[in-house]
């Protein structure tokens, strides 16, 4: 039997739980015929609250499991893994890998105003510098502010988009960005761009109207079609097949994931479960 050419292998897109999903269905519109693989570690997350090392261990299974699925190239939608560095994910294969952090910062310097740039993120992405040094890569020395958010997840999860307490919740840590001359904010996390209008509603009432906030997803899916192009892997024929793994029981968290999966259509989709603790390809 012959394999297939690797251009027509699914794209590999994982994160820690569900909120990747608001990346995979920004690569999904960009590419309708790309096939994708999606796993989140649901059994697992949250990830923003462990450790480096654990949350390379973790992430590590998850881009062997995607191998595994034959995947051409891995996504990390993830932004407390791609936080940590894409390096430690490398197992010696030409496997490529996309992180969401250079994206979000690129999308954010295309549109700030040269003011300050806020930072929101778990507390292993925001203790990790990983924003900081992507921003003063490309701009030395411009003033960045990093604010961690434990508790947007638990809210999100909750589906408590649109509360009184998410919006206590926003205010407190948007308040110390008052007077930094912050004029974006960068949602450093796959959750947070479905609290985006509490987020700027708040920007708007403590800092000014014209804040600008950015989500990396659609950033990412256009980085993605571009490593597609320069590395001769974009597919020929039609697919836009879709599969959603996850490793704890679908049932617990399918209504959550239809949130994410915000494709703007009546196409519905399965999560298959897959356990990843005795996963060894
Ligand atoms: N996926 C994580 C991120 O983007 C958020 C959820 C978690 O803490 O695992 O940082």
């Amino acid at each position: 039997m012959s394999l297939p050419p690797r251009a027509q292998a699914p794209i590999g897109i994982f994160d820690s739980g569900l909120g990747g999903l608001t990346v995979a269905a920004a690569v999904a519109r960009a590419l309708p015929n790309e096939d994708i693989v999606y796993l989140g570690d649901t059994a697992r997350v949250p990830y923003g609250t462990r450790s480096p090392a654990t949350v390379v261990r973790y992430a590590r299974k998850n881009v062997s499991f995607l191998r595994a699925k034959g995947v051409k190239l891995v996504v990390v939608a993830c932004n407390t893994v791609s936080a940590q560095g894409l390096g430690g994910l490398a197992d010696g294969s030409e496997l490529p890998l996309l992180g969401v952090i250079r994206p979000g910062v690129r999308a954010a310097l295309e549109v700030s105003r040269g003011g300050a740039i806020a930072v929101l993120g778990t507390p292993a992405t925001i203790r990790s510098n990983a924003y900081e040094q992507a921003i003063h890569e490309r701009v030395p020395g411009r003033p960045v502010v990093q604010i961690p958010c434990p508790l947007f997840v638990p809210l999100v999860e909750e589906g408590w988009l649109d509360h009184d307490v998410t919006r206590a919740v926003a205010k407190e840590y948007l308040g110390p960005l008052a007077d930094t001359g912050v004029d974006t904010i960068i949602l450093g996390c796959t959750h947070y761009p479905l609290l985006t209008q509490v987020i700027r509603e708040t920007a708007t009432e403590l800092l000014s109207p014209d804040v600008v906030i950015v989500d990396s997803a659609s950033a990412v899916a256009h980085s993605t079609a571009i490593l597609l192009e320069t590395t001769g892997l974009v597919r020929s024929a039609e697919g836009g097949d879709h599969r959603f793994f996850v490793t704890d029981a679908p049932d617990r968290v399918s209504s959550v994931a239809t949130r994410f999966w915000d494709m703007g259509d009546a196409r519905s989709f399965e999560l298959e479960h897959v356990d990843l603790v005795d996963f060894n390809p």
